[in-house]
């Protein structure tokens, strides 16, 4: 199929839910991929932050291939060796305690929630429901977690909306702790605000309100589903914040490129659901988890802090370019605003010139894929650089 044919049986036969952009990608390798037309880009998207990888990496391709061969999918009502492995190795370089495999980062917040109502009703009675989460954030799309996202015009068209939420301004402590009262079960977070622009939580205020949640036996749910699997340079955005939640979610680059998210449990919460309180018919695809081992396999304290200085080599390289007045973020999850232009406009002049970018409310949002070469970061800040220059204010 040639493009025009994708995109007008997209038209007919898709349900139209996405603006997309006029590219099809037809295929990848690392950091680079090409459209139907044989164009090739830098990808500083990764599938917003699914490819760690990059596009079809070998030790990645071929643990799923050989799960795959040998047992793709049984019931969770056996066990499977790698879904346990995963389990523990999630654990102990989380210092976590169980795992819930689920599908998506949506399915893994739904998991957290219900994890935290049910703590909250034992602790202090079935009014113990509340959970207050950021303004800003974003959590997903079932209604559950679209409530739960703190952004007003999520909330309309799908009532009636999941009850029981409140939210608090990012950052400020004082306003927070005030929304936390006997009725609360949980604090939800992203410790860097993803689709709300790629804005990292102050530290004090994020260590304040763990230590606040402890006082109050209240939970603190830190939603990773972006900043997690190595994103921000540390495998888990909170232990760069050292802070110990009690729950963390994670999906997007676990999967790297295969659907599956995780629960994690700390000590409080590891007991907490039961046998028959929660389920999911593809958690813990052995297929999936046996790719998600060869992600965490790769990503050693060197590939780690490799992340970290390819994220300051992007940094170095935005600062200066047209347009570009701030640049925010963590690792190699970074925001970039920009004076007089829409992000969108930038984006499609990126696609003119052969780099993929994406936007995060009113900023450009780069998540390259976190095996980017130092060549292929100097290749798409050539041609963004480029691309920005053509935009010009509306
Ligand atoms: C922080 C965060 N939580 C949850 C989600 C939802 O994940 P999914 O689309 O896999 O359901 C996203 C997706 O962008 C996210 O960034």
């Amino acid at each position: 199929m040639d493009f025009e044919a994708i995109r007008s049986a997209d038209a007919q036969y898709v349900a139209q839910t996405y603006t997309r952009f006029p590219v099809a990608l037809v295929r990848g390798q690392g950091a680079r991929c090409w459209d139907a037309q044989g164009k090739e880009f830098v990808d500083l998207t990764s599938g917003i932050g699914v490819n760690a990888l990059g596009f079809a990496d070998l030790d990645w391709a071929n643990a799923v291939y050989s799960q795959l061969t040998t047992l793709q999918h049984t019931s969770n009502l056996f066990y499977t060796q790698p879904a346990t492995e995963l389990a523990q190795v999630l654990c102990e370089r989380a210092g976590l305690r169980r795992a819930f495999f689920a599908n998506s980062g949506a399915e893994a917040n739904e998991g957290a929630i219900k994890a935290a109502r049910k703590y909250g009703h034992a602790r202090r009675g079935s009014d113990c429901h509340r959970i207050v989460t950021l303004r800003q954030s974003f959590h997903g799309r079932t209604i559950t977690t679209l409530t739960a996202t703190g952004q007003p015009r999520f909330h309309t068209q799908f009532n009636p909306f999941t009850p029981g939420f409140a939210y608090a301004p990012p950052d400020d402590l004082a306003a927070t702790l005030a929304l936390l009262d006997a009725d609360t079960c949980a604090v939800m977070v992203e410790l860097v605000q993803g689709e709300g622009g790629v804005r990292p939580l102050d530290i004090a205020y994020a260590q304040g309100l763990a230590v606040a949640c402890a006082q109050r036996d209240i939970l603190l749910i830190v939603d990773e589903v972006q900043t997690g699997v190595g994103r921000t340079g540390a495998l888990f955005a909170f232990q760069r914040y050292g802070i110990t939640p009690d729950i963390v979610t994670c999906a997007k680059g676990l999967g790297a490129g295969l659907p599956i998210g995780a629960v994690l449990f700390g000590q409080k919460t590891q007991d907490v659901l039961a046998a028959g309180e929660h389920a999911a018919t593809f958690g813990g695809n052995p297929a999936c988890c046996a790719g998600a081992l060869a992600v965490l396999a790769r990503m050693d304290a060197a590939f780690l802090n490799q992340v970290e200085a390819k994220g300051g080599l992007i940094r170095q390289r935005l600062q200066g370019m047209p347009h570009v007045s701030g640049i925010d973020g963590m690792g190699l999850m970074l925001g970039v605003t920009l004076d007089g232009i829409a992000p969108a406009d930038a984006v499609r002049a990126g696609i003119a010139q052969g780099v993929l970018t994406l936007t995060a409310g009113d900023r450009l949002r780069l998540l390259p894929p976190l095996i980017i070469s130092p060549q292929d970061i100097d290749e798409a800040m050539t041609r963004l650089h480029t691309a920005l220059k053509e935009v010009t204010p509306a």
